[in-house]
């Protein structure tokens, strides 16, 4: 049977899970999986396509005889061994942001800009949950009429953070709605029934990590460097699904129906706009789908040149795992990748 020698690193966690899923989903073309973690996880049980697999530590050995290399365990992780996968011949998808601002290593969202691809040279960076679903929703957009600014305020699941955060939402529910007190963990205050504007660290800007790495890494996918960008990144008490305001300053004016037009033909995109019964995305129902739900487009009442829209998407699937399955997909449909080397 032909097909590719696949690791994941970080298979224990929330995004490796659907990694597996999606893999299996999509009938990946695998000659065999190898789900990798840290040595807690060692000896764990997984089943990938009906069959019981053992998780192993990862170790610089673990990437001898493998084509692909699905990382997504935290970005030292990545630091470390991705150089190694790759040095061992490997061509490495990597879910953290370790990479991603390397001038040599191409970020790739399938959608927007499958040809930077060619020119990895062993590491492929799968960008920030955030940017790959406004970026799948705005390029379609700025190939008609360029962008010259956004300005976006995200909406974002607890997932984002990984399972731990899972466990923190619905304790606090729990705690919450019983009277009793909480004490945050994962993140700085209590994440139940409350909204954090704060999503990774705090930069001299005085913006977050997150909004940064929106800003560098749009301008990165879609090749714009002089798109103006401002962005607010808050955590919101919702498990699955990110979404996000976006407001978009245009060259020339577009209207709500031309986007509307270019929007329901764009790849990774569904639109879900019709205020007259309450039709908008959102991530209750986004969660577990592969698109990018677009939707409230409208003209921005503040400037001739600009709309504004809802975005939203699952931010494990399509802002993770099912964007990292699509550049190995696309490399395999296009020839740039072959079993055994
Ligand atoms: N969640 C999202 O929406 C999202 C989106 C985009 C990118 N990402 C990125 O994906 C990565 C993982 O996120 P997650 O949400 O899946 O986190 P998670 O649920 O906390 O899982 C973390 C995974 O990393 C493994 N790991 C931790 N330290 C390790 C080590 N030293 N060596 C090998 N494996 C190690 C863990 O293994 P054990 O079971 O052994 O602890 C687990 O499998 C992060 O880099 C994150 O930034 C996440």
């Amino acid at each position: 049977m032909k097909g590719y020698k696949v690791a994941i690193v970080g298979a224990t966690g929330l995004v490796g899970q659907e990694f597996i899923k999606i893999l299996e989903e999509r009938s990946f073309p695998m000659l065999s999986i190898c789900p990798l973690a840290s040595d807690r996880s060692a000896g764990k049980k997984l089943f990938i396509n009906h069959r019981e697999v053992e998780v192993k530590e990862t170790v610089s050995e673990s990437f001898e005889g493998i084509d692909i290399a699905l990382f997504s365990a935290g970005a030292e992780t990545s630091r470390h061994f991705s150089p190694i996968a790759a040095q061992a011949g490997a061509t490495v998808i990597d879910n953290s942001s370790a990479f991603r601002g390397h001038s040599d290593v191409p970020l790739i969202v399938p959608e927007v800009n499958p040809e930077d691809i060619k020119w990895h040279k062993g590491i492929i960076a799968n960008p920030n949950c955030s940017t790959i679903q406004m970026v799948v929703a705005l390029y379609p957009l700025h190939k008609v009429n360029l962008i010259k600014r956004i300005v976006v305020g995200t909406y974002q699941a607890v997932s984002g953070t990984g399972s731990a955060a899972i466990g923190e939402l619905t304790t606090q529910a729990k705690q919450v709605l019983e009277g009793q007190s909480t004490i945050p963990h994962v993140y700085p205050h209590q994440i139940a029934f409350n909204v954090l504007p704060e999503i990774d660290v705090f930069l001299d800007n005085g913006y977050t990590k997150e909004e940064w790495k929106l800003v560098e890494e749009t301008r990165k996918i879609m090749h714009a460097d002089d798109i103006a960008i401002s962005a607010t990144c808050v955590r919101v008490p919702v498990f699955t699904g990110h979404s996000e305001a976006i407001h978009i300053e245009f060259s020339r004016p577009m209207s709500p129906d031309e986007a509307r037009r270019i929007l329901a033909q764009a790849p990774g995109v569904k639109l879900l706009d019709d205020p007259t019964i309450s039709l908008y995305p959102q991530p209750w129902s986004a969660a577990g789908c592969d698109e990018v739900f677009v939707g409230r487009i409208r003209r921005d009442a503040s400037h001739s040149n600009g709309l504004t829209m809802w975005v939203v998407s699952d931010n494990l699937r399509k802002g993770a795992a099912l964007n990292a399955v699509q550049i190995a997909e696309e490399m395999t449909k296009r020839g740039w990748i072959h079993p055994g080397g």
